[in-house]
């Protein structure tokens, strides 16, 4: 039936993937050079004319930054720890990410679910049943469009932190079997859906490193 020129205001109808913008993600292990290859991802982005939101996790919101705060610093046990990120991702979620893909603009996010499934699953031993839930839980039908892995082994990332001399994070400490761990749950993952991640080798120059990065992005936009 065609609805008459006085019928109430349409219900909100998901746009198509092709108006809602693009949800880009980057994982990799701490050290791997993911905030490095940030600011190229969204300038090239911006570069096309898009609209992008530039965003991180754990993070994004108010409280979410505060959580954050929380994580980075706070002893807590692995559950709590697992349960405080999904409360970060449900306000990043329902107020930054959602709202911005809707609105077409590009969400750009530095770490996502899959860190969650890497660290604190593969990492520190959350059955990954457990986690799916919850990331159905707080953000159903919702997965990034793409997803760059740096991958680098972690006695690299170690050295990579070390030089840069500051003083490690809650994270940050764990020991290297940990960060080989997330490692290969990344590759994991990567390997469960082809199609979403792009794997990169981030074991080389920062430059040829970015070079990578935004071939996988063109490449993406391309198809
Ligand atoms: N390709 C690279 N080669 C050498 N050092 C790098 C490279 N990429 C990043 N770094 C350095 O390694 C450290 C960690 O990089 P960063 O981008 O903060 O990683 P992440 O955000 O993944 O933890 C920084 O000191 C950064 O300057
Ligand atoms: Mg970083």
């Amino acid at each position: 039936m065609r609805a008459s020129a006085n019928s109430p205001v349409e219900a909100p109808v998901l746009k198509t993937p092709q108006s809602r913008g693009w949800f880009i993600t980057l994982e990799g292990i701490d050290g791997a050079g993911k905030s490095s290859q940030f600011s190229a991802v969204v300038e090239t982005l911006r570069g096309l004319g898009r609209a992008v939101v530039a965003t991180r996790e754990p993070g994004g919101t108010p409280l979410g930054e505060r959580l954050r705060e929380l994580l980075l610093s706070e002893p807590m046990s692995t559950s709590a720890e697992a349960l405080l990120v999904f409360a970060a991702r449900q306000e990043h979620v329902l107020h930054v990410i959602e709202p911005a893909l809707l609105r077409g603009q590009d969400v750009v996010c530095d770490r996502f679910t899959d860190a969650t499934l890497a660290y604190q699953g593969a990492g520190k031993g959350i059955p990954r049943d457990r986690l799916e839930a919850l990331a159905q839980w707080v953000h159903p039908g919702l997965e990034p469009d793409l997803t760059l892995l740096l991958d680098l082994p972690a006695e690299v990332a170690a050295q990579r932190m070390q030089a840069q001399g500051r003083t490690a994070d809650r994270f940050e400490r764990e020991p290297q079997e940990f960060f080989a761990r997330v490692r290969r749950e990344y590759l994991e993952l990567a390997r469960e859906q082809p199609r979403r991640w792009r794997v990169i080798d981030a074991n080389r120059d920062l430059e040829d490193v970015r070079e990578d990065v935004l071939q996988s992005l063109k490449s993406f936009l391309e198809a």
